[in-house]
């Protein structure tokens, strides 16, 4: 997991941290290069996942775009180097000052999630003197098979425009001066460990592809969004997702038309295996079934167990016998604030380490000020 050196610096640190394994980072970026972007596939990173700046410059050395849900995330993504034409726009509620963004930056797509927002968007890029380039979102039902608050794609989900509403969608375009309908996108939901949904959503996107066809619509691009998961239970086993396989469900399954762009959204498979958060017991603190293990990092530095119940490794950095079971947890003052119940481990004590594994995305980007905490540093493994 970490060189003796790496382990021996981090007990010199103050806790809790986030660290990075840049080298991994680099060979995850490497196999997204090789299996889809030397493919011809264009890969946007979702900056939302993690956007710190060492992060994004090895992204964006790899040649992927960039994915943004606000108008800061644009701001981001620019000062990090990425240019306006790579960047794709989604998000249910883009205000006016953000659609203002994307159009001042030229964007390479807004993908528009209602109605509603094509007109505004029309009316505001008319104003700015400039043509919108649109992707539209669509909401294809396409169940995820993940936790429900990771489901984007089912009817009863807020995000797109639903496949019925397509007539109308139809009848309006040709109206809209100021937009020009480049392509349509698709983001079914997140941590998605099968490939089915994605060989469904594969089948979604030619229904799709098809009415647009029959309404006298040809598409420029195709954006099938993220989702793709990473194995949180033994990331050691599988530091990289398996991208080949991911990239091949599209080669076979997606019929492309003639010189169209099929283009990706990936977040937690680039990042998340890179991040570890380091922390120090605090307490253990005997209870009737269990041993509480008191961390000084909780759900202010990682909210995912407390949200989704996500279950994220906990490896101690130190190897004691014999193994005793803990419950891992936070100093938060909420019961929630907790990483793990009714684990083994090998046996704690206060001032050991430990890391929260596979917490490079919607780990530090999450974390809040709760109980008037402290964000923590982030160090990353070529200046430790
Ligand atoms: N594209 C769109 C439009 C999205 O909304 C998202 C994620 C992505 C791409 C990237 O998805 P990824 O490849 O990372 O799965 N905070 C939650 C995850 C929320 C994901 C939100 N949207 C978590 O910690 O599990």
């Amino acid at each position: 997991m970490f060189d003796t050196a790496t382990t021996e610096k981090f007990h010199s640190l103050k806790t809790p941290f986030y660290y990075y394994d840049l080298e991994l980072l680099k060979r995850t970026l490497d196999e997204v290069k090789t299996h889809g972007i030397d493919k011809g596939y264009h890969v946007h990173y979702a900056i939302k996942a993690n956007y710190n700046f060492e992060i994004l410059e090895l992204i964006k050395q790899a040649g992927l775009g960039i994915d943004c849900v606000s108008g800061p995330e644009i701001f981001r993504s620019l000062e990090a180097g990425f240019k306006g034409s790579e960047i794709a726009f989604a998000g249910v509620g883009k205000t006016d000052e953000e659609i203002q963004v994307g159009l001042d930056s030229d964007i390479f797509s807004f993908n528009c999630e209602s109605l509603q927002e094509l007109e505004v968007l029309n009316e505001l890029a008319e104003k700015a003197n400039k043509t919108a380039s649109v992707s539209i979102r669509l909401n294809p039902n396409v169940e995820a098979k993940t936790h429900k608050y990771i489901t984007t794609g089912l009817n009863e989900n807020k995000f797109g425009i639903t496949i019925d509403k397509l007539p109308q969608l139809f009848e309006m375009v040709p109206d809209l001066a100021s937009i020009k309908l480049t392509g349509i996108h698709f983001h079914i939901g997140s941590q998605i460990t099968e490939l089915q949904p994605f060989i469904d959503l594969c089948e979604k996107v030619e229904l799709v592809q098809h009415k647009f066809e029959q309404a006298g619509f040809s598409l420029q691009h195709v954006n099938v969004g993220g989702g793709y998961g990473i194995n949180y239970e033994t990331p050691d086993k599988e530091p990289i997702p398996d991208f080949k396989s991911f990239f091949e469900v599209f080669d076979k399954h997606l019929n492309l038309r003639d010189g169209q762009q099929l283009h990706f959204e990936l977040g937690r498979s680039i990042v998340g295996q890179c991040g570890s958060l380091i922390s120090r017991v605090l307490y253990i603190k005997e209870g009737i079934n269990t041993n509480f293990a008191v961390l000084d990092a909780g759900m202010t530095e990682l909210i995912r167990p407390a949200l989704y119940q996500a279950a994220h490794r906990v490896d101690p950095l130190t190897s004691r016998k014999p193994e005793k079971t803990y419950d891992v947890v936070g100093p938060i003052c909420e019961s929630s604030d907790s990483f793990r119940k009714g684990i083994q481990l090998p046996e704690l004590k206060r001032g050991d380490l430990v890391a929260i594994r596979s917490a490079g995305a919607y780990g530090e980007v999450m974390s809040s000020g709760f109980n008037l905490r402290e964000r923590v540093k982030a160090y990353y493994s070529d200046r430790l």
